[in-house]
């Protein structure tokens, strides 16, 4: 949600802001714009739109383009006005002295809008971030500092930000700032680099700092002074960047999300490599830091997560349930957050996300740590905001998800709940589990290959997607472990494709949904052999009374039983247990090629945020 990027150096700085955002483009946005230090004063640039939009604008000027090495640059996610081109970040003050960028939310800027009106400041737009500029040019008058400017405007300011900055009087210099929004320092040789996320700056540079909150810090070509809240300079150490250039390529997929489907299996043997040597061993979890005494008194687990990580935890209670015999609530965490929850240092509190920013997980994790919980945070991110406040940080390391819509993440969230379910169990001492626990991990083992096995023959799920890519509507269904399946498997067709699908537990159906069934309303349904299984046909069968299509999605059908679908994907032999990580394939597949075949952006789906930081 929202993209910053800063440059100072010896490029030309247009080209590393416009590829910087480029890289940025997964987190959502609906404008965008640049400023560069060009002959002393600023030339800003803006578009609303697409990043091509303002490539456009930018073109006609290729003479600030060539001549000009440093700049800021942003998408905007709107939150205060529309997404209009005058939105759109940078914003100035009255004498275009200072320009900024700005990801995050001040949430008392009405009350510092009526002081600056006071003070003459003049508003062109209705952004929260037009007020901070002000307030910080504001300061500079007073100090004639920026960075003085900067972290005495912060202290002013409530809510979420990473701010970058640049003032005419200052220049070479880019000041920042962080407070509950991210942001890092690619920290280059006679250049650097600030940018909300490292996809932005990984090309240029391997090394960087990441600002912890309420610092503050000047970024000069050669130099780079970060400060706490009090002023004092303090030394953030240099990390080495994880990630590949590579991992930011489609590598000859057509979109991001395809590539990211068919990596899936990797990310199965990629997690299983340092956690499980072989199906008689048991899970090796150094990251857990919970002692096995303590793991015995947990009384109670809440899992907190949002959109397809709330799924993931949903698949997670399943199992922990079925073999650690742990009782677990899994709850979206803006409900969780606002509320007098029931948590003690008996609760273990897992949080997930693919992202590690987003911010009601955020919110609901420190809610949780106050009341004394152990909190274990499962997360893409090893270097997110949410790893910092784990207590035990299992990170999946699925490698960068550029698509908007998850889906490695996804898998690598559910091995890790399938390894923390074992891990768990283990260290309890249930015996009885063993032997089920061992088959359990065969599969897992073998899992990886099935999921190829999937993705070398797509021709039918292609077909079916074709088939039903004209429907308006679209339902699926499943139960037990499955039900989660079916939420997952309709949240990616609706996110990706805009058509309205909804994910039922099979039984629900006919407590009301079963009224909206006829020949226009597709039915999808999970069905894996097990104690669900007959229930499940049997639904279909009420389904199919209604002339609504049906799909299957299966291991197995009975020959008897294949007539009642219009359309079958037949999945490898899995158990019931098992089952959601490759089910969840299949409807990944559906959902990408119904999305391409209706020609959606299947990348960046409109109005979504691959990294939600607001509440
Ligand atoms: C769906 C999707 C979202 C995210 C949700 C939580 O494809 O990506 O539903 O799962 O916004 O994000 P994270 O996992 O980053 O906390």
């Amino acid at each position: 949600m929202c993209g910053i990027i800063g440059y100072i150096g010896d490029r030309k700085a247009s080209e590393v802001l416009i590829n910087g955002l480029s890289h940025l483009e997964y987190r959502g946005y609906d404008s965008a714009g640049i400023a560069l230090r060009y002959n002393d004063k600023f030339e800003i640039y803006k578009a609303q739109g697409k990043l091509i939009n303002l490539i456009n604008v930018i073109k006609p000027h290729q003479d600030v383009c060539l001549a000009s090495n440093i700049g800021i640059g942003h998408i905007r996610w709107a939150t205060h006005g529309l997404p209009t081109e005058i939105n759109a970040h940078p914003h100035t003050c009255n004498c275009k002295s200072l320009v900024l960028v700005h990801n995050g939310i001040i949430e008392n800027y009405q009350e510092l809008k009526e002081e600056l009106l006071k003070k003459g400041s003049k508003f062109l737009s209705q952004t929260d971030t037009e007020v901070a500029a002000h307030l910080i040019a504001y300061e500079y008058d007073k100090t004639k500092d920026l960075h003085l400017a900067m972290q005495n405007a912060v202290k002013k300011i409530k809510g979420a930000f990473a701010f970058c900055a640049m003032h005419k009087n200052e220049k070479d210099k880019i000041v920042i700032a962080k407070r509950n929004a991210p942001l890092v320092i690619g920290v280059g040789e006679g250049e650097n680099f600030v940018a909300s996320d490292i996809p932005a700056i990984i090309e240029y540079t391997k090394k960087a700092i990441y600002l912890a909150d309420n610092q503050t810090g000047i970024v000069t070509k050669d130099s780079i002074k970060i400060y706490d809240e009090e002023g004092n300079l303090i030394n953030n150490k240099i990390e080495h960047l994880p990630f590949e250039a590579i991992a930011i390529s489609k590598m000859g997929y057509k979109h991001f999300m395809l590539k990211e489907i068919h990596e899936q299996g990797d990310v199965v043997r990629n997690i299983l490599s340092s956690k499980l040597e072989g199906a008689k061993h048991q899970v090796v979890f150094d990251e857990f830091k919970l002692s096995s005494e303590k793991i015995k008194k947990i009384t109670r687990i809440q899992i907190i997560a949002c959109g397809t990580s709330l799924h993931a935890g949903m698949v997670g209670k399943y199992i922990i349930e079925e073999l650690a015999r742990i009782p677990v609530d899994v709850e979206a965490s803006s409900e969780y957050i606002y509320r007098n929850t029931i948590a003690d240092e008996n609760t273990l509190v897992i949080g997930i996300s693919q992202s590690g920013e987003t911010a009601d997980t955020i919110t609901a994790i420190k809610q949780a740590k106050e009341k004394g919980s152990h909190i274990v945070i499962i997360t893409n991110r090893a270097d997110s905001t949410m790893a910092r406040l784990a207590d035990s940080l299992l990170p999946v390391s699925a490698g960068i998800e550029v698509s908007v819509a998850a889906t490695k993440s996804y898998m690598a969230q559910l091995i890790s709940l399938y390894l923390l379910a074992f891990y768990l169990t283990e260290q309890k001492g249930i015996v009885e589990y063993d032997s089920i626990i061992q088959n359990l991990k065969q599969e897992l083992i073998e899992l990886p290959n099935k999921i190829e096995m999937l993705l070398e023959n797509t021709e039918n799920i292609k077909n079916i997607a074709k088939k039903y890519s004209s429907y308006k509507d679209f339902i699926f269904i499943a139960r037990g472990i499955n039900y989660p399946s079916a939420l997952e498997g309709a949240l990616k067709l609706k996110e990706i494709s805009y058509i309205n699908a909804t994910g039922y537990g099979a039984g629900e159906l006919k407590h009301g949904p079963i009224a909206m069934l006829d020949e226009n309303m597709p039915v999808l349904a999970i069905l894996n052999t097990g104690i669900v299984y007959d229930k499940v046909l049997s639904n279909c069968e009420e389904a199919r009374a209604r002339q609504a299509k049906l799909i299957g999605v299966t291991n197995y059908i009975a020959q008897k039983d294949k007539d009642l679908f219009d359309d079958l994907v037949l999945i490898p032999q899995i158990s019931d247990l098992m089952s959601p990580a490759l089910n969840i394939v299949v409807l990944q597949l559906l959902a990408y090629y119904i999305a391409e075949y209706l020609g959606k952006d299947v990348d960046q789906p409109r109005n979504l945020a691959k990294s939600v930081t607001v509440e």
